[in-house]
């Protein structure tokens, strides 16, 4: 079915659980005609269909954002179902080192983080601008994290002081100067796209390994805390915001 050009149309990776399920929900709940990419279709169809039975409709496409093939392949369908995509949503990530050194980490585990959380959020985006570019207006969401920032690393009062995850945090860092990049790139050329990063705090869900119940006895917020400012974002059609990096409470330092 081809879809109107004036219906928000917008695609969440990972969104078969965690904040991208919330995401998925959220925005399918306010009326935007969302397409729920999963790396496996099996999960990505059971996440869909435990959404209907809320009365929620949503699009299921394959996606590992870690296989170039799977991302070409994921643009392809939306071209031929839809023509164009209002909304990116770069949700997908990953965490693979955990407290190693920074003089010892290996090789192999960095590029692992940097594979789903940089170059992987690259290769979605490179290969989802032309249908953006058809769109009215679009925006690109990366789902970053205050793990990335120089500033929080260096400040003794701040909890991303203490942290360790070397790759990741590197990754999350690498993959905010390509949102700024990006978004400057998009201005110049006054395309009306915007490029955002988000930190979501420090939410319960399975992330690293971890249970939501063991997430939450360190302290992290509920799912829909940690989406907020992701869910405002991608429903702020005066599009203003361009090259930020934000959180629920407010602006994040780089
Ligand atoms: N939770 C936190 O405290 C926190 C804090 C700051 C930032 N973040 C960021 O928030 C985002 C969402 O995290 P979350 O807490 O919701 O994590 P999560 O519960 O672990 O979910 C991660 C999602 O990413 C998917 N994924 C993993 N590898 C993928 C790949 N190669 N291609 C496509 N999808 C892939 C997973 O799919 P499978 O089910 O197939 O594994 C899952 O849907 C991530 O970018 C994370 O870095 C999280």
């Amino acid at each position: 079915m081809t879809q109107t050009n004036n219906e928000t149309l917008t695609l969440v990776t990972g969104g078969n659980r965690g904040m991208g399920l919330e995401i998925v929900r959220e925005l399918a709940a306010k009326g935007q005609h969302v397409i729920l990419g999963s790396r496996n279709l099996v999960k990505g169809q059971q996440a869909a269909d435990q959404l209907a039975t809320d009365g929620l409709s949503v699009d299921v496409v394959e996606l590992d954002v870690t296989n170039p093939d799977s991302v070409t392949q994921a643009a392809k369908q939306l071209t031929d179902k839809f023509g164009y995509l209002s909304v990116l949503i770069n949700n997908a990530g990953a965490v693979f080192d955990f407290g190693q050194k920074a003089s010892d980490v290996s090789v192999d585990t960095l590029q692992k983080d940097f594979g789903i959380n940089y170059f992987g959020l690259i290769d979605v985006t490179q290969k989802m601008l032309p249908l953006l570019k058809k769109a009215p207006q679009a925006k690109i969401i990366n789902i970053s994290s205050m793990m990335g920032s120089k500033t929080e690393a260096l400040n003794p009062e701040s909890v991303v002081y203490q942290a360790v995850a070397v790759g990741y945090q590197s990754a999350k860092a690498a993959a905010n100067m390509f949102t700024v990049q990006l978004a400057k790139e998009m201005q110049r050329d006054q395309l009306n796209i915007t490029v955002n990063a988000i930190d979501p705090g420090m939410v319960a869900t399975e992330f690293g390994g971890a249970t939501p119940e063991q997430a939450k006895s360190m302290g992290a917020q509920p799912i829909t805390h940690g989406v907020a400012r992701t869910i405002e974002l991608a429903t702020d059609w005066n599009n203003k915001d361009n090259a930020t990096f934000s959180n629920t409470e407010g602006p994040v330092a780089w």
